[in-house]
């Protein structure tokens, strides 16, 4: 069999993003940030189908060129279904659903969660089946049991916010700009992790909660601001550290819970916030202490990106799961159940 070349194309949220994969090697992955966004504090949908309407074609063209691989060669042309935003996801669909018939190829629907997980086989080192994979990004939380690369299994997710609205929900209040999760990381560093304590809310099984912590920190910035307007300015560190602390603990707990219930001791985290250093270093330490052993893929294949969208449509491609071209894309969209 000749080397099957792969072209995927992300449009789920705001980056636009275009990968290559040939015989399983990504070749390319090119992703268009979209930073119209920063100035009203989160993702405005109608500016996001716009912007990726805009750096569509170059985005291709761009991964097509750095892969060496010419417009007529893909053997398949892949995008991301569901879920996410439904402009943008239409975006993407068409453009694939026109590529695909063009060329005459087959299309490849894929779930964005699913690709995010998968993102850990893009490089070495790969976990095993079965792996638990935590993925904590600005839309999701769950924590997925993995026992093949197309057989997944959501045991835990998010009740209300993800774990990346926690983190840019609780940067606005504090002052930050949009979007915040990076820049607690940064503050954090240098902050005690102990000289706040937010509460952990009481969630039975392996779902998570965010919106109390939110309404916490509301209530503590109130006070500590009505008693002392400087409060947050000459505290940053130490609140941002103690906020990002019960973020990692909430998610880390129900882990060790996932770990405890399932008898499985790889795991891994994707999404953006696994970009987190706290996060990671917690992810190591737990890991040590439980005997664990832990992925996490490259930083470039954690946040949105085509690459594992690729690396998904491969596995579909080898098991014959193709997408007729009526496939609809859809904001949400159940996996793993
Ligand atoms: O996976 P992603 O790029 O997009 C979504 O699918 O949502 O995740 C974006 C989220 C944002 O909420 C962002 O604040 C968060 O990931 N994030 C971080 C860090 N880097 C990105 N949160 C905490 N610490 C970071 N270093
Ligand atoms: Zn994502």
């Amino acid at each position: 069999m000749t080397a099957v070349k792969i072209l995927a194309i992300e449009s789920s949220c705001d980056e636009t993003s275009a990968a290559v994969l040939v015989d399983g090697k990504v070749l390319s992955n090119i992703i268009a940030n979209q930073s119209v966004h920063e100035q009203y504090g989160g993702v405005v949908p109608e500016l996001a189908s716009r912007a990726h309407q805009e750096n569509i074609v170059p985005v291709v063209d761009a991964a097509l060129k750095k892969a060496g691989v010419d417009m007529q060669d893909p053997d398949a042309i892949a995008f991301t279904q569901s879920p996410g935003l439904i402009g943008s996801l239409l975006v993407g669909s068409c453009f694939a659903k026109s590529m695909a018939l063009g060329l005459n190829i087959p299309l490849i629907g894929v779930h964005h969660m699913q690709a995010h997980v998968l993102a850990n086989f893009i490089e070495d080192p790969q976990p095993s089946f079965p792996f638990l994979c935590l993925t904590v990004s600005g839309g999701h939380t769950q924590i997925v049991q993995c026992n093949s690369p197309l057989d997944m299994k959501v045991i835990g997710e998010t009740m209300d916010d993800a774990a990346g609205e926690a983190f840019d929900k609780s940067a606005k209040l504090i002052g930050l700009p949009y979007p915040g999760g990076p820049l607690i990381d940064k503050h954090a560093k240098t902050g005690n992790p102990l000289r706040f304590k937010f509460p952990e809310p009481q969630i039975p099984g392996l779902n998570f909660s965010f919106s109390g912590l939110k309404t916490a920190i509301l209530y503590f910035l109130q006070e500590n601001r009505a008693k002392d307007p400087s409060f947050v300015e000459d505290n940053l560190a130490d609140i941002c550290a103690s906020i990002q602390h019960r973020i990692i603990t909430i998610l880390m707990n129900k882990l060790v819970k996932a770990s405890q219930e399932t008898g499985i001791k790889q795991m891994s985290i994707a999404g953006g916030v696994s970009a987190n250093s706290g996060l990671r270093a917690a992810l190591a330490e737990y890991s040590a202490k439980y005997g664990w052993s832990y992925y996490i893929p490259k930083f470039e294949y954690c946040t949105d990106n085509a690459a594992m969208i690729a690396m998904t449509a491969y596995y579909k491609y080898q098991a014959g799961e193709f997408a007729a071209l009526d496939a609809v894309p859809s904001a949400r969209a159940i996996f793993g159940e």
